[in-house]
């Protein structure tokens, strides 16, 4: 069974994905970290994320990266949805994620554009989303939480121009699937969030 999980910074996407891994014993992959690690790379060589061949040789990462805590600073998440949006960067990162979803047995995937490009031919896809003010308090919330000092209005701000980025570029832009279903986290607990996916995966069943 492949489960896809789309939606934009700060859904619930992420915990989603790691509850139903974990629930049906699947493994995961967070594809959000391997453009991180793209836009992590090209910062360390001082390359220009806007420049296609700048991000590109950046794709060839070291996979040890991808375990470090700076990959998930919002620095990195920006710069992330600059390199994502180059074709040939997501051409370079195809293939590692469609092997990943089609290993035998099965896996859980969320980003942007698994139920769109990546896994078309998931059984189970979902589109996670809540509206921009709840993502950003949770963002800003999770942010205080390590020490860190960004107003509300920045993260905001930051949230809103990376769904714009995410949703009008032309290569593999963030859109529900047709064949998704939409679950809205804004008023729901993790644990109300989790259970109403696991639902769906068990309705799919
Ligand atoms: O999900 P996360 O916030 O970690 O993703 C960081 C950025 O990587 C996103 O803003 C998006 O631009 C890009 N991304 C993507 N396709 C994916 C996953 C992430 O374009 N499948």
């Amino acid at each position: 069974m492949i489960i896809a999980v789309d939606g934009p910074a700060a859904s619930g996407k992420g915990t989603i994905a790691r509850a139903l891994a974990h629930r049906y014993r699947l493994p995961h992959l967070d594809t959000g970290l391997l453009y991180r690690a793209v836009a992590a790379t090209v910062l360390q060589h001082d390359l220009d994320p806007a420049i296609e061949a700048d991000a590109v040789a950046s794709c060839g990462f070291d996979d040890m990266l991808l375990g470090d805590p700076e990959l998930r600073t919002d620095r990195v998440g920006q710069v992330a949805s600059i390199v994502s949006a180059h074709p040939l960067v997501r051409a370079a990162l195809l293939q590692r994620q469609r092997r990943f979803a089609r290993q035998p047995g099965g896996a859980v995937l969320d980003g942007r554009d698994i139920g769109t490009v990546i896994a078309p031919e998931a059984e189970v896809k979902l589109f996670v989303k809540a509206t921009p003010t709840i993502r950003a308090r949770r963002r800003h919330a999770e942010l205080q939480a390590r020490g860190g000092t960004q107003s509300f209005d920045r993260v905001l701000a930051d949230i809103r121009a990376r769904d714009q980025r995410d949703a009008q570029r032309t290569a593999a832009p963030l859109v529900q699937a047709p064949d998704a279903v939409l679950l809205d986290t804004s008023f729901l607990s993790i644990d109300a969030a989790v259970q109403k996916a696991i639902d769906l995966v068990e309705a799919k069943r």
